[in-house]
Formats: structure tokens, sequence, C-alpha cells
């Protein structure tokens, strides 16, 4: 769009751009930078536009996206190009993610590199690495109180480990994804460190308070994100005498993005980290970016205006990285995070699916898909140009972050059912065989999520201890199950390292001073190769969930129907117990699979009218590309084993 104001504002830019810059060949980034310009300018001067200094800060802003742009390699600059090309490519069945810890991986970067190997085995071609940058010897939130933007912290390696690592993944047509905290800082990062010696152009990169009047009317309406070890939204520094907004831990101090000079800076470490070969982006806690008294301080609209503009800038330097939204939120808040009234995602083009995570434990939990399916229905459409991160386990809590008014819908009274979940998936709920533990426990509200590993939910973990083969089996297809859902929903599956394995929950946080009191360490465990090796042992617990999962990925991958285009359709099983939905073709002429699975522990039937016009009457044969042999289909009912799942087509794809 032409427009004179900005136009004319960016002209003087160009003017104004340091000799060095000016002489360079930038012909893709003006060309970039002239497409965003009008949207950029706009974002910016609604945020920052009543500042006297605006246009200084603009020039500041250009200046950085060029300088990131002058110092990107041109191997990534070529992907840049072809991803403009080819911009769906997010999108299509190809990829299949893993989150993990590099220590605890493999001890550091360089023996995640070691073990690309044993990732692409399982068919994993996009890495989450969990934060690796400097932050503080004792408590770090798991590296999320970052203390030093540009730098890998030494115990994880260094930044030649990390761009070594990236060329690897390059060759091997993997994606990396790295993280970049922007919520907050450590208290330990050189800009809190100013701000404590009385810096006052450090102390406004923070929310920052003398006396506790204006923290009062926050707390009046922030929740607290964890209640029992960092109660309350603000600490008093000391150092500082002052208070400081503190939303997570204590040491992570929020940054104050109503200052540009806070914007302009956390861009350029976020284009810092695409040029270090990072192809997706994580931006963390996006929910809390923008702070406002007498709100929750969650998805406020400027907090998408930021996203917006990192968005857009990011487009004129790196337009070949993408970006994922971390913000687990109410689900109709978290399609926002695509960008509202777009096609093409203006803000991340990836988010994380909390909302179907949480649904598909009440499945597990309830052995009912009521509530899941009610849920589904009601997440609202996401745009075409986006799509989700599917997962089932992360290195996070589970929060039961679904809606009450869904909860009523199924037929359960909300608090009670809430209280059950908790119940069944900390077994203390009669019968339930999960060993997870209660997390963020508030007294006040009530509230309380979840800790503990996928095996340990599902039942694995008290199964193996009471030797029964039987529990094995059912926990087995259970966790088989799980993934099956997540691989096959639409979007990038996110597998979390361990759970390939069948990993059990780990105490041995509890002697570490600085993870003790967070018991989602429980689920961040060391992999032990030894076991890991074991998936080579026929019939082991190991091989089982290891090549059931193998398979599903390669299946996947194999599927074009599994590619999200939007392409979803939920059934109506007439079976409580059974959650389906059709993926159709985005190519015209191609295969619908239908997906189905039995959350129950007994086994359940489908009858064949459910699968509506996909079933055609007459046939009798449907193929199960994931191998389970399915009979001829007698009568007209569908039989599911306990924890059984399908993905059926009418016409064989692919033999297993
Ligand atoms: C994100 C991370 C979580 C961390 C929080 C604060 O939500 O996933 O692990 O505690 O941010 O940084
Ligand atoms: C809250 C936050 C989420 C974070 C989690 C950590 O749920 O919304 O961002 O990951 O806490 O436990």
């Amino acid at each position: 769009m032409y427009e004179q104001v900005s136009h004319s504002l960016l002209d003087k830019i160009l003017d104004e751009l340091k000799p060095d810059i000016r002489k360079r060949d930038l012909r893709h980034f003006y060309t970039r930078l002239g497409a965003n310009f009008y949207a950029i300018y706009s974002l910016f001067h609604h945020l920052y536009g009543a500042r006297d200094d605006f246009e200084h800060k603009m020039l500041k802003l250009v200046e950085v996206m060029a300088n990131q742009y002058i110092v990107r390699e041109p191997a990534l600059k070529r992907s840049d190009i072809m991803r403009e090309r080819d911009h769906h490519w997010f999108l299509r069945q190809d990829w299949v993610g893993m989150a993990l810890y590099s220590d605890g991986f493999n001890e550091n970067l360089n023996g995640l590199r070691k073990n690309l190997p044993y990732l692409q085995e399982l068919g994993v071609n996009m890495v989450h690495v969990m934060p690796i940058l400097e932050c503080p010897k004792g408590a770090s939130d798991g590296g999320y109180a970052v203390s030093n933007f540009r730098d890998v912290d030494e115990r994880i390696g260094t930044l030649d480990d990390l761009r070594k690592l990236a060329r690897h993944m390059r060759k091997r047509d993997m994606l990396l994804t790295l993280d970049v905290v922007v919520n907050h800082t450590s208290d330990e990062h050189p800009w809190a460190m100013q701000a404590k010696v009385g810096n006052a152009r450090y102390q406004e990169y923070y929310y920052t308070y003398h006396d506790r009047d204006v923290p009062d009317m926050f707390e009046q309406t922030m929740p607290e994100i964890f209640p029992e070890t960092s109660p309350g939204n603000f600490t008093y520094s000391d150092e500082m005498q002052r208070w400081v907004m503190t939303v997570f831990n204590s040491y992570q101090w929020d940054l104050n993005y109503s200052n540009p000079d806070v914007f302009i800076e956390m861009l350029d470490v976020i284009l810092f980290w695409a040029n270090q070969g990072a192809d997706i982006v994580r931006l963390d806690a996006v929910a809390f970016l923008w702070k406002k008294i007498g709100t929750v301080c969650q998805n406020e609209r400027e907090a998408h205006l930021i996203l917006q503009l990192m968005k857009d800038c990011c487009q004129v330097t790196s337009p070949g990285v993408l970006f994922i939204a971390e913000a687990i939120v109410a689900p109709v808040e978290v399609t926002k995070y695509f960008g509202e009234d777009a096609i093409n995602a203006k803000e991340c083009e990836i988010a994380y699916n909390a909302t179907y995570m949480a649904l598909l434990w009440d499945a597990v939990a309830t052995k009912n898909a009521k509530l899941l399916n009610q849920g589904i229905r009601s997440l609202p459409d996401k745009l075409d140009g986006a799509t989700w991160l599917n997962y089932v386990r992360c290195h996070d809590d589970i929060g039961l972050g679904f809606d009450d008014a869904d909860i009523a819908q199924a037929g359960y009274e909300p608090k009670a059912h809430r209280r059950f979940l908790i119940d069944y998936l900390t077994g203390k709920f009669p019968g339930s065989p999960a060993r997870g533990e209660p997390f963020g426990i508030n007294e006040k509200t009530g509230d309380a999520r979840v800790s503990g590993t996928l095996a340990a939910l599902a039942g694995l973990e008290s199964a193996i201890e009471s030797g029964d083969e039987q529990s094995i089996q059912r926990s087995i297809d259970l966790i088989l199950l799980l993934h099956s859902m997540v691989m096959a929903f639409g979007g990038i599956p996110l597998l979390y390292y361990g759970d390939e394995i069948g990993t059990l929950n780990s105490h041995a946080y509890e002697d570490d001073p600085g993870k003790v009191g967070d018991n989602r360490w429980l689920h961040r465990p060391q992999i032990d190769w030894d076991k890991a090796a074991k998936r080579k042992e026929h019939g082991s617990i190991e091989q089982r969930i290891f090549d059931g999962i193998k398979q599903q990925i390669a299946v996947r991958k194999h599927t074009p129907s599994f590619s999200d285009f939007n392409n979803r359709e939920l059934l109506d099983t007439g079976n409580e117990h059974v959650f389906g939905f059709v993926r159709t073709s985005p190519l015209p002429g191609g295969d619908p699979v239908i997906v189905i699975g039995n959350f129950d522990a007994k086994p359940q039937s489908v009858p064949l009218q459910a699968l509506g016009h996909y079933y055609k009457p007459g046939q009798s044969v449907y193929e199960d590309l994931c191998g389970s042999v399915i009979p001829q289909i007698e009568g007209d009912e569908l039989e599911l084993p306990a924890h059984g799942f399908h993905w059926l087509t009418d016409r064989g794809l692919t033999h297993f």
C-alpha cells in the first residue's frame, strides 16, 4: 500500500543510514523493506508514536534490520528465497518434531550433533533444542532465565558448536528450533545489573516501582503463575531498593515493551539467532508481553501488535524463519496468535495446541471422548497459512486449559471435573494407574496442574512395578494411541525426548538446590542410552514404543492428507469412547483418511454409518495404514481394541 507519510519517512531514513550500510548491495533487503514498511511504520507508530524521539527510534530499528541482513550467511539467504517461493512448505506432512534439552539428551550440543542419527532413525526432522543461552549457575528455570542473549551457556557448548550443529542439521534436512525468551531476563542479566546499581536507563527496561502502590493495583487482577514457589507478581530488590515485576520466578524480571529500546534490543536478539541458523524461533510466554493495570496482563492487544511488528521486521531480514507462539491460553485466545483478519499468519506461523493436548488427557482420564469432541468443535478456525504444534507432553506441566462451558456442555460439573482430572492424573483417584504429581497448586483459587512423564501418566510406571504384562501392554497402547492422535490431527507433531522409549519419572532433581521445589524436573530426563539401546531388542518395552512411533511417523510422511490445509472434519462416531475425524485430501482425487481412536480400556465398536459419506455402502475392506489388519468388516460395526486406533483408507495407499 502506498502511503505518503510512511513513504517520506522511509526516504528520510534511507538517506540517514550510515555509509557502511548504504554502500552494500541490499537489493532483496530494500524490496522487502519497501513491501513491509507501511505495516512496520504503522505498528511502531501505534506503540511508540507519541514519543518525541519516534523518528530516531524508527531509524534505529531499520539499522538493526539492515545490519543483521548484511551479516546473514549466503546459504541462509538462499534458503529465505526458496521458502518465499514455496511459502507453504511447513504445512506439509513431512515434518515431525522433538523437543529436548541437549544436556539431558546427550551431554551438550556436540553430543546432540553426534546423536542426530538416532533422531533420524525415528523419523524426527525438526528439533527444538530447549534453552541454550547463558544463565545463572543456580536456579534458572531450565534456562528460561537468560543472563546473556548472545552466547551459549558454557555447560552446553559454544556458539561455534551451535553453528556446527545448525550446519549438520541443514545437510540432513532437519530444522533447528531455538528459544528466544522475549518476556523476561534473569536478574543477573547486565540490564538488570545496571538497573540494580541505579542506572535509570536500564530501570526503564523493566517495570520497577519505589513503593507498593502500582504493584498492588496490578496484583488485584493478575493471576499467579507459580503460586507455591513464587507467589505474587513483584519482588523487592534490596540492591535496587525498588519493586520489580516478576510474573514467573522472582529471579525472572519482566521486560517493559512500552519502551521502544526494549523492542529494538529484542528484535536484534531474534535476528541474531535467526542468523546463527535457527529455522524456527520459539517465542516464549508471548501472551505476557504487555501489562496493563486492571487486566490479567495476558493476551492484551498490544502483545499482538508487538508480535506482528516482530514478524514484519523478521520478514525483511530473514523471511524464511518461522515463529512459534508459546501461548498457553484459553482456546478462544490462542488462535489470535496467528494474527486476526488475515489469510497467512501475520504474527506467528505456528502455535502450541495446548487445548488439544489437555483435551487428550481428559479423554485418557475419563476413558471417554465427549469433552475432547466438544472442545475441538469449539476451537476457533485457524488461518490457512498457519499450523499447530500438536503434542502430548512437553517440558512444562499440563494445565487443564479448556473452557468451563465446554466441560458443562459435555455433561460434567466444571469444578468437580477438574478436581477429578487432577486426582486421576496424580494417581489419587481409586484405580488410577497414573503417577503424575500436582504442580502449581493455588490454595486461593483451587487451581492445580500436573507434572510427570508420558509413561508415568499413561500408567506404564505403575504397570512395570506391578510386573503385570497386560497392564504394561495397555499403557504402551495408550502411549501409541496418544501419539497417533497428534500425528494425524493436522499440524506438526512435537514429540518429547524420552517418550519414544517410555522414560519414567526421575527424582534426581530433588538433590539439586536449583531444581528442588519445581517438579517439572520429574519429566526433564537424562536419556539412559542403555535403555535406548533396548529399542533393538524385539519385544522389549522400548522396542514396542519406539517402533510403534517410528511406523506412525513413516506413514504420516507418505500420507498427503496429513498435511495441514484445514482439511479435517470431526466425525460423530456414535460411541462416546471413540474420537474420530477425517483428513480429506488437499489435492483433488487424493485419498481421505479416517482416524479413529478408542480411549476406553475395553474394546469398543463404531457403527459403520458413523463414517458418514466416507463409508461407501457395500464396501467391505478398509486398509489400516498402520498395519493392524482390518478383517473383512462383518455386519455394520467396526471393532476397536482397548486403546486401539486406526488410520483407515478405502484404498491401499501403502502397505506396512
Ligand atoms: C515458558 C516455558 C516455561 C517457563 C516460562 C517462563 O512458559 O515453557 O518452562 O517456566 O516460560 O520462562
Ligand atoms: C503458565 C504459562 C505458560 C508456562 C507455564 C509454566 O501456564 O501460561 O506460559 O509455560 O505456566 O508452568
